[in-house]
């Protein structure tokens, strides 16, 4: 949710601005902005508006308009003040002279606003970040670290800021609190963003700061401060991935990349994690003893990942025989949860960033509980706030719609279910291993859902223009349909619900009418038979039914419904994870035939770090 990126180097600094924020765009996309020291003017020039960052690049001539080689940029999803040239970052300080960028939420702007309104400085924008600038240039004496220092004395809520001041034009200051900020190492250069996507073209090396820090980058070096401002050393990480990973490397859009990567990911997820024939997790700070005395899961998150604990709900209570609960994030910090020092709390993120998880982390800790997370993002807070963290290694993940992060967050949950149940003895040798061989066999099976994409592709041509589509199943089939829902929501902005099947007769039923989309998911062979019913009911009512099922029971489901999209057979607990991949592919051609923009869906940002 926006995105950062400052330079100080000896290059012209629009034109790495504009590349490094068309990299962070995922992040927010309704308007951009840089500021830039330039001699020739003797002070900052800023230029900002609404709208894709094409947009200012095009006003900017690919950054050729801007002559400075220190500056910083900002990519925006609106929290305070709509979209609009003048609420869009960078936010200058009265005189021009102090320029700030910003990711998170002022919570107390309103207050600090009247305290500088009655001190006769006005203001001009909407935005909660104008007020960094004013409180800044108010306690700015000339030291312009010592203003800043001063201000977040002052400032409540969650930021990331970069900070420029035409007084000191050969430094650059970055603060993180609660929001990410990352600096980039380079030799005669220095970077400061919100994620290394915008830094890795020019240097792999980089921080990653530590809530309450303070930066300041100059060309030569960049010295960190802790929130009492003594100095910090930092360590060094080398980042591992190319800068291929996260371009489209020929593919339209990155949404379909990422389903078209699956595969690979599961195989970086689970393939190290399986040894001898064992869960093998490097690290793992859970001991067997905390194992066993482990009372209840609570597994939290948001979104597309709260969707991987509904799945993981399913598998681990049938698996270990203790109960689970799913929070969303967003409620658990306020549901006094009941959790005693026995009690597991799972985080699930993909970018390790988002708030309400991380509010969520943080109440479970303070309660007394133990946190794991799942987390793609390498050094996010959430990764770095946990006792044990097991990355997911999906690689950059850019497109909105998550796809292959959510993949491999399951396998690695049902991968961590086994080994608890290993532990527990609440499974069979035997099943065990065949389970693990299963495993093994995923991502070669996803392959083959994937292969048979021109189905999908067909049916989506068929019913792209519905305007309302139910999910129904039971059990993991249901879990998979709330993720097939969402999905098909967010990009096609078609209505869609998922509902357990056996839920429809309580009265959503009544919706069911001539030509109703039905996504009809009958993967779990136990229940088969009562989807089959489901199935016959919607179909009675008018529904055109497309099913997901398994390849042994493709003939019995094709008896009533109009299509059916089939995976090979596995064990239970891996279904969703072969099932998930038709409902993403349809949903993404479906969005492209409706001409939506996949990779950018309105209203939406990839990294969620507002409340
Ligand atoms: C949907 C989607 C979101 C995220 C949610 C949580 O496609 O991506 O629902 O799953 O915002 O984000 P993370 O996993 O980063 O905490």
């Amino acid at each position: 949710m926006c995105g950062i990126v400052g330079y100080i180097g000896k290059e012209q600094v629009a034109p790495i601005l504009l590349e490094g924020l068309s990299r962070l765009e995922y992040r927010g996309y309704d308007s951009a902005g840089v500021a830039v020291y330039s001699e020739k003017e003797g002070g900052l020039v800023v230029k900002k508006t609404k709208g894709r960052l094409q947009v200012l690049s095009d006003v900017l001539q690919g950054g050729a308009a801007l002559d400075g080689t220190v500056g910083i940029g900002h990519t925006r999803w609106a929290t305070h003040g709509a979209p609009s040239d003048v609420n869009s970052h960078p936010q200058v300080s009265r005189s021009g002279r102090i320029a700030v960028v910003h990711n998170g939420i002022i919570e107390n702007y309103v207050e600090l606003k009247a305290f500088l309104i009655d001190k006769g400085v006005p203001f001009v924008s909407e935005t909660d970040t104008e007020v960094v600038a004013q409180l800044v240039e108010y306690f700015y004496k000339g030291d312009i670290l010592q203003a800043v220092y001063e201000s977040l004395h002052l400032i409540e809520g969650a930021y990331a800021l970069g900070i420029l001041c035409a007084d000191a034009p050969d430094q650059l200051i970055a603060v993180r609190k609660d929001n990410p900020m990352i600096l980039g190492y380079g030799d005669g250069f220095n970077f400061m963003a919100s994620d290394v996507t915008a830094v890795i073209k020019y240097t792999r090396d980089v921080v990653y700061m530590d809530n309450g820090e303070l930066a300041i980058l100059t060309r030569d070096g960049i010295q960190c401060y802790n929130s009492m401002m003594q100095p910090v050393e930092k360590e060094i990480s080398r980042v591992d991935w190319e800068i291929d990973a996260a371009e489209k490397g020929g593919y339209e859009h990155f949404m379909f990349k990422e389903i078209m990567e699956q595969p690979d990911a599961l195989r970086h997820a689970i393939f190290p994690r399986i040894r001898d024939g064992e869960v093998f997790f490097e690290n793992f700070g859970l001991d067997e003893d905390y194992i066993r005395r482990m009372d209840k899961i609570y597994i939290v998150a948001c979104g597309s990942s709260y969707h991987v604990g509904m799945v993981g709900k399913y598998n681990i209570e049938r698996l270990l025989r203790r109960p689970v609960e799913v929070a969303l994030a967003s409620e658990f910090r306020y549901m006094d949860p009941i959790l005693t020092d026995h009690t597991l709390v799972i985080v699930i993120s993909q970018s390790g960033e988002t708030l309400d998880s991380m509010a969520a982390l943080r109440e479970a800790k303070r309660l007394g509980a133990t946190v794991l997370s799942i987390v793609n993002v390498v050094g996010s807070s959430i990764a770095r706030e946990s006792d044990v963290v097991l990355y997911t290694w999906a690689g950059p993940e850019i497109a909105v719609a998550t796809t292959k992060a959510y993949s491999t967050q399951l396998a690695v949950l049902d991968l961590l279910a086994l080994h608890f149940a290993r532990v527990l003895g609440t499974i069979e040798l035997g099943e065990y291993r065949a389970t693990l061989d299963e495993f093994l066999l995923l991502p070669g099976k996803l392959e083959t859902v994937l292969a048979d994409r021109d189905q999908v592709q067909y049916l989506a041509s068929q019913y792209f223009n519905h305007s309302s589509v139910f999910f129904i199943g039971r059990n993991l089939d249901y879990a998979m349909g709330l993720e097939g829902s969402l999905k098909l929501k967010e990009i096609s902005y078609i209505h869609s619900e998922a509902y357990a099947s056996g839920e429809l007769k309580h009265g959503t039923i009544s919706l069911i009418e001539d030509g109703t989309l039905v996504f009809a998911l009958g993967t779990c062979g136990r229940l088969f038979e009562k989807a089959m019913s489901n199935v016959v009911e919607v179909k009675a009512r008018g529904a055109d039914v497309l099913a997901v099922t398994t390849e042994s029971r493709r003939e019995a489901m094709a008896r009533t419904a109009d299509a059916v999209m089939t995976i090979p057979d596995t064990c239970d607990m891996l279904l969703p994870s072969l099932g998930i991949a038709h409902l993403q592919l349809f949903a993404y051609y479906v969005a492209l035939m409706r001409g939506c923009d996949i990779d950018k869906p309105r209203n939406l940002a990839k990294s969620v770090t507002v409340e």
